[in-house]
């Protein structure tokens, strides 16, 4: 079985995600599909046992950090996964310092990790991907093994280039690619891990990723907005 997981962003309101779970109540396996909505939003989720995930935490567990979600906050509301390192957090904050800090944060609290990475365009077309997925797992993982294993921690691998793009790599690109952290991950660290594939994925394109044989699951973005699209693409995916 494919693990889903859908990341609304800093997308929807209130009265949407109301509107969200009437639409999908019944209509998916609740041990596939994780949510990850906004922090505000975790609760209607979790109330109906849905896996919930947030999008990110604090690096701190607690304390004066103005404006951010410590971990012990959002699994009161319901979390069991939390992802860590979406570049849009790269981007705008200073994820990359904090990431190894977050992941250590996480396993402490028993809180399942979804770990992105990815490369930039002009990575990618430099044909350097490979060194820097390597570089961002072993700065998430260096004096967290003791603690990680197949069930607690998951990579999504997201090319910055493919998120919002409609672009995506050629499925030979994804099989390769996706290979490779899987091999490095047993080599280097004698870990066997799930690797997602996230960026752009739709209903156009998931046909043809599903041939990609070592893609574990997916990271969805824009499409998981509209319940019944999202629908429609577990079906796909699931048949
Ligand atoms: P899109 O599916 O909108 O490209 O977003 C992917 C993503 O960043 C999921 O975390």
């Amino acid at each position: 079985m494919k693990l889903i997981v859908a990341n609304f962003k800093m997308n929807l309101l209130i009265k949407d995600i109301h509107n969200y779970l009437e639409v999908i109540e019944q209509k998916l396996n609740k041990d596939q599909v994780i949510f990850c909505p906004n922090n505000l939003h975790i609760k209607y989720f979790s109330e109906k046992n849905y896996l919930v995930g947030s999008q990110d935490i604090s690096f701190q567990e607690y304390g004066a950090i103005t404006g951010d979600t410590s971990i012990n906050q959002l699994k009161e509301v319901g979390i069991t996964y939390t992802i860590i390192g979406h570049s849009e957090r790269r981007q705008y904050f200073l994820d990359n310092k904090y990431i190894n800090k977050k992941v250590k944060l996480a396993l402490s609290k028993q809180i399942k990790i979804i770990l992105c990475i990815g490369e930039n365009l002009k990575v990618f077309e430099e044909n350097n991907t490979f060194s820097v997925l390597k570089d961002q797992l072993d700065n998430a993982l260096k004096d967290n093994l003791n603690y990680i294993n197949e069930t607690n921690l998951i990579i999504a691998y997201e090319p910055i280039w493919s998120i919002g793009t409609g672009k995506i790599p050629t499925n030979s690109c994804l099989e390769k690619t996706i290979l490779n952290i899987k091999t490095y991950l047993k080599e280097t660290y004698n870990l066997n891990l799930k690797v997602l594939y996230g960026g752009s994925v739709n209903l156009d394109n998931i046909d043809s990723l599903q041939e990609v044989s070592e893609i574990d699951g997916y990271l969805v973005g824009s499409l998981s907005l509209d319940p019944n699209k999202f629908l429609t693409l577990i079906n796909k995916i699931n048949n």
